[in-house]
């Protein structure tokens, strides 16, 4: 192997066999994150993909005394037209599935005001937000099946920043699951980060499941980098780590190379 894979492979991508080592392998990394300096800030994604992960830190919190006291989190993304304290508010659903099960007080927990009357406004607050505390050290992603990441979807700027974006028909009906399976209750539009507030952030860890990502997964790894494929911007970010199971990683030309890369990584370095 040569050193520089060792170090820095530029996108790192790791196939797991169970949702149980994806959330441990994540887990791994936030820890990592924290660790890394006095006031850590985290980018978390909400979706499905990363209940394993988050799962993982609640048990480490509660057993192994992990704590997020110092940390903040910045949400990627935030339904707009929803009522107050509906359940399927991003920030609703991350306190319910994550923070307010560990230590993270509340209010470093950032995310885009769906109440906002000004939306320019908060949207740019929220870029000034994640500034003040000297950018994300680590952030978490999951993909949609047209290739997005956040809620930008194919035919982003890939150096877009925080506002408002509407809603493609396909991703309205993916995430219809979660509204009951009433495509009218699914909001048009929503407020995102960027794809250029993504790259910003020190480390990107998208966690992809389900062979229904298998193509999406190919073309943002293995595919040119387009704005019709908003997840191939990550080939552009110094420090990626990919986490695919065995479905989603069905369609990636060099598996085999990325097990063999993985396998062959010192223990101490592995994902680093
Ligand atoms: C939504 C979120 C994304 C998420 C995607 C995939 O569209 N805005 O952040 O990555 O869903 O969700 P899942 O992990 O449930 O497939």
């Amino acid at each position: 192997m040569l050193e520089a894979d060792r170090q820095e492979p530029p996108m790192e991508v790791i196939i797991t066999n169970s949702h149980q080592a994806s959330g441990h392998l994540v887990a791994d990394l936030v820890c990592e994150a924290l660790a890394s300096r006095a006031c850590p800030a985290l980018g978390l994604a909400t979706g499905s993909s990363p209940l394993p992960a988050y799962a993982e830190l609640i048990r480490r919190h509660e057993q192994e005394g992990l704590s997020f006291a110092n940390a903040a989190a910045f949400l990627l993304d935030e339904y707009l037209g929803l009522p107050g304290g509906h359940p399927q508010l991003y920030r609703s659903f991350i306190q319910e599935q994550f923070t307010n099960r560990v230590d993270l007080d509340e209010g470093n927990l950032f995310s885009p005001d769906p109440t906002a009357s000004d939306i320019p406004t908060t949207c740019a607050q929220y870029e000034q937000q994640i500034q003040e505390v000297v950018g994300i050290d680590l952030l978490i992603l999951g993909i949609g099946s047209d290739g997005h990441i956040a809620f930008n979807e194919p035919s982003s700027s890939l150096a877009s920043r925080t506002r408002i974006k509407t809603l493609t028909q396909a991703t309205r009906q993916d995430n219809a699951r979660f509204f009951s399976d009433d495509l009218d209750a699914v909001p048009k539009h929503v407020i995102t980060m960027g794809i250029g507030t993504i790259l910003d952030a020190r480390h990107l860890v998208m966690i992809v499941t389900g062979k229904a990502k298998a193509n999406c997964l190919a073309q943002a790894v293995e595919g040119p980098i387009t704005a019709m494929v908003p997840a191939s911007a990550l080939q552009l970010h110094p420090r990626v780590t990919v986490i695919a199971d065995e479905a989603a990683a069905s369609k990636l030309k060099l598996s085999d190379y990325y097990k063999q890369v993985y396998a062959g990584k010192p223990r101490l370095a592995r994902h680093r």
